[in-house]
């Protein structure tokens, strides 16, 4: 497999996925281009959350299929697909709170390499060692290496749980609203790291703060009731007709709607 370097890192063609009589992602085919910080938004209930479980393999499509750097994983495990390169962050914050930040980075770092092994050799564990302290520098968190995952701040365990799906090492990552909930100063320092995690990491990013996703996505993706109402460059998404008219009703999202353009 020799995909072109411009082909998609990853293409979606016609994927359903219903929950009794709700259609919650409705026929969607999109291509995400290399080398570009992927936003998909959309009101609360679009579908986005059971996307990210349709690409990664946490619940079955009904139909449609997924392209990973052009192979098919359509129906593969998770496991499977994430040691093809596709991590996740959870919207629900997901760390293990009574173990150190370095453990919870040990546990996905080594779970990567496969089952927990008593008879695994000092090379993967001084490689393991090796990788949970990258990523803790990468992540900004090495002074936290040993506190207790539960004491972290909001933004801290926002940032572990990035460097839990990076030590994985993706070359695609998926973040679901890590933002959600963090105060400016959070915010910021955790726009900085995506922003530099997406310098070697592919990243397609669920977000529903809209300053962040205009300053930060290169392609956003609007979704609304499971379809795609509109993609396209943050310019062209800010003029749709259409997607100012789904965001009706919901006033913080609106004034940038208006104005979301920064240079
Ligand atoms: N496991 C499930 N079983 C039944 N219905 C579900 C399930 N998961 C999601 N849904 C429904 O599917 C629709 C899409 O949900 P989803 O979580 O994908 O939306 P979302 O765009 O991520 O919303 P939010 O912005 O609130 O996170 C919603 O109506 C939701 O209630
Ligand atoms: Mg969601």
């Amino acid at each position: 497999m020799n995909a072109p370097a411009n082909a998609p890192i990853l293409r979606i063609e016609g994927l359903t996925k219903h929950f009794g009589g709700l259609t919650a992602v409705d026929d969607v085919t999109l291509e995400f281009a290399p080398g570009r910080l992927h936003a998909i938004i959309g009101p609360n209930g679009a579908g986005k959350t059971t996307l990210f479980n349709l690409i990664s393999g946490f619940l079955p499509s009904d139909s449609g299929r997924v392209f990973f750097a052009g192979r098919e994983i359509t129906g593969l495990k998770p496991h499977r697909i994430s040691r093809l390169g596709i991590a996740r962050t959870l919207q629900v914050k997901s760390v293990f709170h009574q173990l150190s930040v370095a453990d919870n980075l040990w546990i996905t770092a080594q779970a990567q390499r496969g089952v927990l092994n008593p008879f695994r050799s000092t090379t993967s564990y001084r490689e393991t060692c090796e990788k949970v302290e990258r990523v803790l520098e990468q992540l900004g968190l090495a002074a936290l290496a040993n506190q207790q995952a539960g004491t972290l701040s909001h933004g801290d365990i926002a940032l572990l749980e990035i460097g839990m799906a990076i030590s994985a090492e993706p070359k695609l990552l998926l973040l679901d609203e890590p933002i959600c909930g963090m105060s400016p100063a959070e915010t910021a320092r955790t726009v900085a790291k995506i922003r530099e995690l997406a310098q070697t990491i592919e990243i397609v990013l669920i977000e529903h703060d809209m300053e962040v996703v205009f300053e930060i996505a290169d392609d956003i993706t609007v979704m609304a009731q499971g379809a795609i109402l509109a993609s396209g460059s943050p310019q062209a998404i800010a003029a749709d007709e259409r997607v100012r008219e789904a965001y009706l009703g919901r006033a913080e999202d609106e004034d940038y709607i208006e104005e979301p353009v920064r240079a």
